[in-house]
C-alpha cells in the first residue's frame, strides 16, 4: 500500500533531518512492505521566502490530502522580525489539522545514561510520556500591542481539557497507570478549570487510573529530583513546551526527541520537539534521532504499520549502544553519518536491550 507523506522540511536543521527521517521510513518500507509517495511543501521561514506566508493555504491543503505529514523545524534569525514570523506558521497548521493532543515521550537509553547532567541513578530507567495540549491556551488566545504595553490572553475551553484528558488517561492504560496533571492552579483561573475538568473525566471515565497533581513550578523541580516517578505527564500548551525541553535534557540531548501531533480528523503531523537549531544549520552536525524517531511515530499512530515502526526505534537503540551517534552525545559523526548507521541497522537483527518510544507504542492507539 502506497502512503502520502507531506513533508514540510523548513528552516535551519530542519531540511537536514527531514532527510534523515525519509531515509528511514524508505528503508522501513522497503523491509514491511510500505511504499510512500513523499512530497514536499514550504513552511515557516521558508514559506515566507517562497511564497510570503508561513504556512500557504496549498501547504495546509496537501497536508489535509496526505495520510501523514513530518515537519523537520521552522524559525530563524533572518525572520525573527518579519511581520508574521515563521513560528505562526507551525501553529495555523497546528490549530487547521486539529492537532490537540502531542505526545512527548521521554526515555533514557541505557547508554546515554552518562550524557545526562544528572546522577546517573536519578536518570537510569527514566521512562514518561508528556502529553501536552497544542491548540489552545496563551499560545492561541488574542493578542495585542500597543507603544505601552501587550496582552496574550490564555483561555480553555472544558471540552479542550476532556479531550485531551482522554488522551493522556488511555495512554495511562497502556503503561503504569498513572497520570500526573501539571497547572498553576494555585494562580490561574484557566488552570482551576483544568483541574477541575481532569479530576472529574478521571474519576467517571478512568477510575483505574491514579491520578495526581502538581503546580507547574514545583513540577520542574520534581522532573530532575525525581524523574523515575513520572508515567503520563498531561499538561496544557506553554507548560508543556517548557518542560519538555527541560525532560530533554535526562535523555542526553534535545535531539533525541521524537514528537506526534494527534487530533480526530486530519492526519497526525510528526515532527522532533527541538528546533532549528541556527547555531549548527549547513554544518551537518544536527543530531537525527529526534526527527528518525518522529518517524517509528508517524509509522505507529499515523499509519498504524506498527512492525515497520519497532524496526526503526530497533535500529535507534542499536546505534547508540554502538556509540555511532552525533557530538551532542558523545559520538563523532557527522549528522548524515549518524543517520546513515541507523538506517543501515533497520532490519538488522540483534537483541534489543531497550526501545525508545515503542512502550507507548505497542500499547497505546488514539482515538
Ligand atoms: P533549538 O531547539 O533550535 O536549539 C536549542 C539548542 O539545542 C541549540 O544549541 C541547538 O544547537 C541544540 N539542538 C537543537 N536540535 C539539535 C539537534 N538535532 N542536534 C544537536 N543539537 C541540537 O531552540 P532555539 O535555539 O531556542 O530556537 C531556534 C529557532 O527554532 C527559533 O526560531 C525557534 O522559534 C524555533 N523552534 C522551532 C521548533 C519547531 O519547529 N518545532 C521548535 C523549537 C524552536
Ligand atoms: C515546539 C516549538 C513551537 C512551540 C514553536 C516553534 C511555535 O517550540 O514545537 O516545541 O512553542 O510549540
Ligand atoms: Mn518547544
Amino acid at each position: 500500500m502506497t502512503h502520502k507523506i507531506a513533508l514540510l522540511p523548513g528552516d535551519g536543521v530542519g531540511p537536514e533531518v527531514t532527510d534523515a527521517a525519509v531515509a528511514a521510513l524508505s528503508r522501513a518500507g522497503e523491509l514491511h512492505n510500505h511504499s510512500f509517495e513523499f512530497e514536499s511543501y514550504p513552511v515557516g521561514g521558508a514559506a515566507i521566502d517562497e511564497c510570503g506566508e508561513p504556512a500557504p493555504d496549498a501547504t495546509i491543503d496537501a497536508c489535509k490530502a496526505s495520510d501523514a505529514v513530518f515537519l523537520g523545524a521552522v524559525g530563524g534569525p533572518k525572520w525573527d522580525n518579519a511581520p508574521v514570523r515563521p513560528e505562526a506558521g507551525l501553529l495555523k497548521i497546528r490549530k487547521e489539522l486539529g492537532l490537540f493532543a502531542n505526545l512527548r515521550p521521554t526515555q533514557v537509553h541505557p547508554d546515554l545514561v552518562a550524557q545526562s547532567p544528572l546522577r546517573p541513578e536519578l536518570v537510569a530507567g527514566v521512562d514518561f510520556l508528556v502529553i501536552r495540549e497544542l491548540t489552545g491556551g496563551i499560545y492561541f488566545g488574542e493578542k495585542s500591542r500597543d507603544k505601552d504595553s501587550a496582552t496574550d490572553v490564555c483561555t480553555y475551553s472544558v471540552e479542550e481539557v476532556e479531550r485531551v484528558a482522554r488522551v493522556a488517561f488511555k495512554a495511562a492504560k497502556g503503561r503504569c497507570r498513572r497520570v500526573t496533571s501539571i497547572d498553576k492552579a494555585n494562580v490561574l483561573e484557566t488552570s482551576r478549570l483544568w483541574r477541575d475538568v481532569v479530576v472529574r473525566i478521571g474519576r467517571d471515565e478512568f477510575p483505574e487510573i491514579t491520578l495526581d497533581h502538581l503546580l507547574v513550578d514545583a513540577a520542574a523541580m520534581h522532573l530532575i529530583q525525581r524523574p523515575k516517578s513520572f508515567d503520563v505527564i498531561l499538561t496544557e500548551n506553554m507548560f508543556g513546551d517548557i518542560l519538555s525541553d527541560e525532560a530533554s535534557v535526562l535523555t542526553g540531548s534535545i535531539g533525541t526527541m521524537g514528537s506526534a501531533s494527534l487530533g480526530t480528523s486530519n492526519p497526525g503531523l510528526f515532527e522532533p520537539i527541538h528546533g532549528s537549531a541556527p547555531d549548527i544549520a549547513g554544518q551537518d552536525k544536527a543530531n537525527p534521532i529526534g526527527a528518525i524517531a518522529s518517524a517509528a511515530m508517524l509509522l505507529r499512530h499515523g499509519l498504524g504499520a506498527f512492525d515497520a515502526a519497532e524496526a526503526i526505534d530497533h535500529a535507534i537503540s542499536v546505534a547508540i549502544t554502538n556509540g555511532e551517534t552525533t557530538p551532542d552525545l558523545g559520538g563523532n559523526l557527522s549528522g548524515s553519518e549518524a543517520a546513515k548507521a541507523i538506517v543501515d541497522l533497520i532490519g538488522v537483527t540483534a537483541s534489543p536491550h531497550h526501545l525508545i518510544t515503542s512502550e507507548i507504542s505497542r500499547r497505546f492507539e488514539p482515538a
